[in-house]
């Protein structure tokens, strides 16, 4: 019960980030491309019913996982198994900093993030932003393709039976992973200002908010 609970909530959280990740990747076209399908986007996902299944499906699966570790604290692991575990506690660790900093800012100061958040995010403090980004996106891919094939697997019942695969082979698994780490660099770089120019985003709505937060004055 506590599998296929893990396993569906799982599917759903990760069609948001596949539909998320998707829209970052768009960093690497420009601004107008990464806010414009964002801004569609977030008709869907911020629809009250959308989001509140969104958020509601990750803290069931945090917490069916956690559950399964504590009930099941001898079971070995392979390494593919345990690097989707190390993945899944770095996202456990950065999740909820992660939905307060970028949802926190709209909910609460009707402040969107966008292009330009992220971007200021970077020009500000950019030896945590672009490990920390990297890593959020890389490790929130993994969990969720490895993560997917695993639970399609466990709930297709009969059609396992016929001979359907839905894991992954390991290197199909792990070129997917390499390109999307290599696309969320390319992103990245976008956001940083490398291909573009991204005008002066410590001027932006989020940038203020961001100062006016933390209480600091980044303009000489
Ligand atoms: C490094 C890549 C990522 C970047 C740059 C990023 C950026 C953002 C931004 C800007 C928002 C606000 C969206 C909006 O206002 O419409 C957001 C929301 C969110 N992100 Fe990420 N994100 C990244 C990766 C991830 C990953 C891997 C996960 C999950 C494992 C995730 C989970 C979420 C959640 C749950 C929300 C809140 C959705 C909502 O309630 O509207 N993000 N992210």
């Amino acid at each position: 019960m506590l599998k296929k609970l893990q396993a569906i909530t799982g599917l759903i959280f990760a069609t948001f980030v596949a539909v998320h990740l998707l829209n970052t990747w768009l960093a690497g076209l420009g601004p107008a491309a990464y806010d414009g399908v964002q801004v569609a986007l977030r008709q869907v996902y911020q629809f009250i019913f959308v989001e509140v299944l969104i958020l509601s499906a990750l803290l069931v699966h945090v917490v069916a996982g956690v559950m399964r570790i504590v009930k099941e604290p001898k079971r070995t692991l392979t390494i593919r198994a345990r690097v989707h575990r190390y993945a899944g506690f770095f996202l456990m660790l950065v999740i909820l900093g992660h939905i307060l900093a970028v949802r926190g800012s709209s909910m609460f100061f009707d402040v969107y993030p966008g292009f330009a958040g992220l971007a200021f995010s970077i020009e500000f403090l950019p030896g945590f932003f672009y490990p920390y980004y990297l890593l959020l996106g890389v490790a929130g891919f993994y969990h969720a393709l490895n993560g997917s094939g695993i639970a399609l697997q466990r709930l297709s019942g009969r059609l396992g039976g016929l001979g359907w695969r839905f894991v992954l082979p390991q290197r199909r698994l792990a070129l997917a992973s390499s390109v999307a780490a290599l696309v969320m660099v390319v992103s990245l770089l976008g956001f940083g200002g490398v291909w573009f120019d991204v005008g002066d985003v410590a001027s932006s709505d989020f940038a203020r908010l961001a100062k006016e937060l933390l209480g600091v004055e980044t303009t000489p």
